[in-house]
């Protein structure tokens, strides 16, 4: 062996602490805070990257602190932790709490769990857990918990942690994955080239979902993130019921149309069939408000235009334009998915929102014609 070559043996051996880190780097990980409440009422918190679920029975996690972390012994006795996952918009507060200087807590808003450990304002997912066990781990503990509560506080993504920089997922083209959704993504794989290009010609979002038996699923987001839950919400399942999927209903048949009313908490069967009315003359739908509306719920509070003759349209140029939907249809007319237009420039006049609708009918009917062809 040349002592070049020793070098670089050396230099790569897992005792080599750089060598180490730059290996395992490579393995991306989410940042969670974890934190608790001392006796006086102090709260006390850490951020770690090794947090971890474990067993789903009993319903456990652990998370992995330094041994030199201050933090970390008073946390321990608490006897309890919480877990709050980072979500991509809170870069800042990940600073605050990795850093052994500075008041920690200055800059973030949280309120007691049940139990009275800290619940961060915005995290991504919260879980407040008893400490059931803790194990040596060389320089590192492993600390299990046992979770108590858990809940979502926000739609955001999670904020990831790779090779030393902070990173979140792209929202360009995002997709849910289920094995009953094998033939919609497989038209979606087909599809998502001209949603990238239609959301990149007309400056927005472009969503496709599906009505997948009693379900509307949001398949896949693609675009420049605009709207940011855009590309949460891919992966949610809307029940059907009405208004929700009306681009879809307003091309199925009578008895799903009945089912989809009769699970309405919000229409009467008048105002859902006015609008199915509406969009099915008009071939797409189109809605405004400016209104906040959840991932949880889009469009729930846009206001649906029935009459899509010019004066309409000219009555609402003052409004955001919030979404424009089409369907894509199938040989026997009904409508396999729906392209959605979100996150539109505010201020597009009549022209302007028309020649995003031709747009988007044009790619509607080109997906229709390709990529339904072969399934
Ligand atoms: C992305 C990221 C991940 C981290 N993961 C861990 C971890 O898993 N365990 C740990 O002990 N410290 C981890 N740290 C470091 C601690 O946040 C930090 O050293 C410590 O909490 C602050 O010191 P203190 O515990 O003495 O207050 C991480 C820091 C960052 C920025």
């Amino acid at each position: 062996m040349t002592s070049n070559s020793t070098a670089t043996a050396a230099a790569t051996t897992p005792t080599n602490p750089q060598w180490f880190r730059q290996v395992l780097g490579r393995y991306p990980t989410g940042v969670a805070l974890i934190s608790s409440v001392e006796e006086d009422g102090t709260p006390v918190g850490m951020v770690v990257g090794t947090f971890t679920s474990v067993s789903l029975d009993p319903p456990l996690v652990a998370f992995l602190p330094a041994k030199t972390s201050t933090s970390w012994p008073r946390i321990q006795a608490t006897g309890r932790f919480a877990v709050n996952v980072l979500g991509a918009s809170q870069e800042d507060i990940c600073r605050a709490f990795s850093s052994k200087t500075g008041s920690k807590y200055e800059s973030v808003t949280w309120h007691p769990s049940e139990s009275g450990t800290p619940f961060l304002e915005k995290a991504v997912a919260r879980l407040d857990c008893t400490i059931e066990n803790v194990m040596d781990a060389g320089d590192h503990e492993i600390v299990l918990g046992r979770v108590n509560t858990m809940d979502v506080a926000s739609m955001d993504l999670p904020l990831l942690f790779l090779q030393g920089g902070y990173g979140g997922f792209t929202p360009h083209s995002m997709a849910v994955a289920g094995p009953d959704l094998a033939r919609e993504l497989t038209i979606v794989d087909q599809a998502r080239p001209h949603m990238e290009a239609l959301a990149a010609k007309l400056g927005c979002d472009c969503l496709i979902g599906g009505k997948v038996r009693e379900e509307f699923v949001l398949l896949a987001s693609a675009g420049p993130g605009k709207t940011d839950w855009l590309s949460s919400i891919v992966g949610q399942r809307v029940p059907a019921a009405a208004p929700f999927g009306r681009t879809a209903m307003a091309w199925a048949d009578d008895a799903d149309i009945e089912r989809w009313i009769d699970a309405s908490q919000t229409m009467s069967r008048f105002e859902a069939h006015s609008m199915l009315d509406g969009i099915r003359a008009r071939g797409y739908s189109i809605t405004v408000g400016d209104g906040e509306f959840g991932p949880s719920a889009p469009d729930a509070d846009a206001r649906e235009f029935i009459d899509p003759g010019d004066e309409v349209i000219g009555s609402f140029l003052g409004q955001k334009v919030k979404s424009i939907a089409a369907p894509v249809l199938s040989p026997d007319g009904t409508a396999v998915l729906v392209l959605s237009l979100y996150g539109l420039p505010s201020g597009l006049d009549a022209e302007a929102v028309r020649r995003c609708t031709e747009e988007l009918l044009a790619v509607t009917r080109h997906i229709a014609s390709t990529a339904l062809q072969n399934h």
